[in-house]
């Protein structure tokens, strides 16, 4: 049976479902841990879970042959050596949905504040203030939300603003099936001239990189609202601020910078601090208990499915196989070099042994080639020790 060792105070869900699906050998540990005591505290381990601060790097891969399996019970994977993963046998899990939905709830409700200007209205009366006036104050009903990338979180944002009565229109570089009444343009411009709110759900990365700028803010409806939960480069942020001084622009939510604090103890160093109707969040938008449980729900299950079924769907690393119900009586996994031969190896030595391969699964991945085979028949440890010494073989398991 795997023993999982799981680090940095990941939700106890994940052990629930662990434990549902009769893992019991489970070590956790509360923290990360020195490069040191990882070592140690990885040592024999077939399962490993971790969050963004421990640092599994190729030495450490390559020092535990037992291990069979990763989780990132996050969003980010770079804290982990993909490639020697990969060329090790190690598929990489995450949980890249879990905080969709604290993510959009968090946009529509900054777009309904930031439309009746209450962060201003807030701090003047802490301030000793009593503005009680209706200028520059919205409704939400019946304003149009433009969103900038209408992936998963664009597209729940779009599911939710209709709900608060509000009309959708989306830009997307890719095709996207439009959900509720939600409407596509064609360009970017397009969607910035005609949207009381601009919603920014693109990834990072050069693509994307000062997508908001000075002349696409200039495109923008005066009067406008900007909100930004998606990765802090996507905005100029000098752009930004000259547009919320000139007045161009009514208000911003960002929960992302360029560049972020690296410690709770650090302040944000921007321009817009301090400015009225912009709301500033410290990169929160998916961090509630909601999605820390579903992120320990969902890793836990794509770990359980890999361990039982060899299924990787949704790795980040790895060939990917979806889930398959078996066929046989037994069912081999078999990571190898993706060389010319290598099934016919794999195929042979099944054959020499008397199975027969009922159903068989392959896909590649660059250097890598993984495929899960159905067999008829018990495979014998005699037959598992000739997979696992041929030369093309990286790792070879019964399931
Ligand atoms: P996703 O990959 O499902 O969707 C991104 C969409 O943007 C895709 O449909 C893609 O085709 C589209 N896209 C890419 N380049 C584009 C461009 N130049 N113009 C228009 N559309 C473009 O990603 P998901 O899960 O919806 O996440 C969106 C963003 O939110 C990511 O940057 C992610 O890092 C960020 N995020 C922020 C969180 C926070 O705490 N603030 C939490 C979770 C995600």
């Amino acid at each position: 049976m795997a023993r999982i060792v799981l680090f940095e105070n990941i939700h106890p869900s994940a052990r629930e479902v662990f434990q549902a699906a009769g893992y019991d050998d489970i070590v956790t540990h509360t923290a990360a841990l020195s490069p040191e005591s990882l070592r140690e505290a990885i040592r024999g381990a077939q399962v490993l879970g971790i969050r963004s601060r421990t640092q599994l790097d190729s030495a450490l891969i390559a020092d535990n042959p037992d291990l069979r399996v990763i989780g990132c019970f996050c969003i980010g994977t770079n804290q982990v050596d993909l490639e020697s993963a990969l060329t090790h046998g190690v598929p990489v899990f995450n949980a890249p949905f879990s905080n969709t939905r604290s993510v959009a709830e968090m946009v529509l409700a900054e777009a309904i504040l930031l439309l009746r200007r209450i962060p201003e209205k807030n701090d003047r009366v802490h301030q000793g203030f009593w503005d009680k006036t209706a200028e520059g104050s919205y409704e939400t009903r019946g304003k149009t939300l433009g969103i900038v990338g209408y992936g998963n979180i664009g597209s729940q944002v779009g599911t939710l603003a209709e709900l608060a009565g509000m009309r959708v229109l989306f830009h997307d570089v890719e095709a996207q099936l439009p959900r509720g009444n939600a409407r596509p343009t064609t360009t970017l411009k397009q969607l910035l001239a005609q949207s009381d709110v601009v919603t920014l759900h693109v990834p990072g990365g050069k693509g994307t990189h000062n997508l908001i700028n000075e002349e696409t803010i200039a495109a923008m409806k005066p009067g406008a609202i900007l909100i930004n939960a998606s990765r802090g480069t996507v905005v100029d942020i000098d752009a930004l601020h000259a547009a919320l001084k000139s007045g161009h622009l009514a208000g911003a939510a960002l929960d992302v910078f360029p560049v972020e604090p690296k410690s709770r103890d650090e302040a944000l160093d921007s321009p817009l601090r301090g400015m009225p109707n912009v709301i500033l969040t410290p990169h929160i938008g998916g961090s509630t208990q909601e999605s820390q449980e579903n992120i320990g729900r969902e890793v836990a299950e794509k770990l359980v499915s890999y361990l039982q079924s060899g299924a990787t769907k949704g790795s980040v690393n790895f060939p990917e196989v979806a889930y398959q119900e078996r066929a046989g009586t037994s069912r081999i996994l078999h990571v190898h070099r993706n060389v010319p031969g290598a099934m016919g190896a794999l195929s042979s030595a099944v054959a020499e042994h008397g199975l027969n391969i009922v159903a068989q699964y392959l896909q590649t991945r660059g250097p890598i080639g993984y495929v899960i085979s159905d067999v008829e028949g018990e495979v014998s440890d005699a037959v598992l020790s000739v997979l696992r010494s041929h030369p093309v073989t990286v790792r070879c398991e019964v399931v």
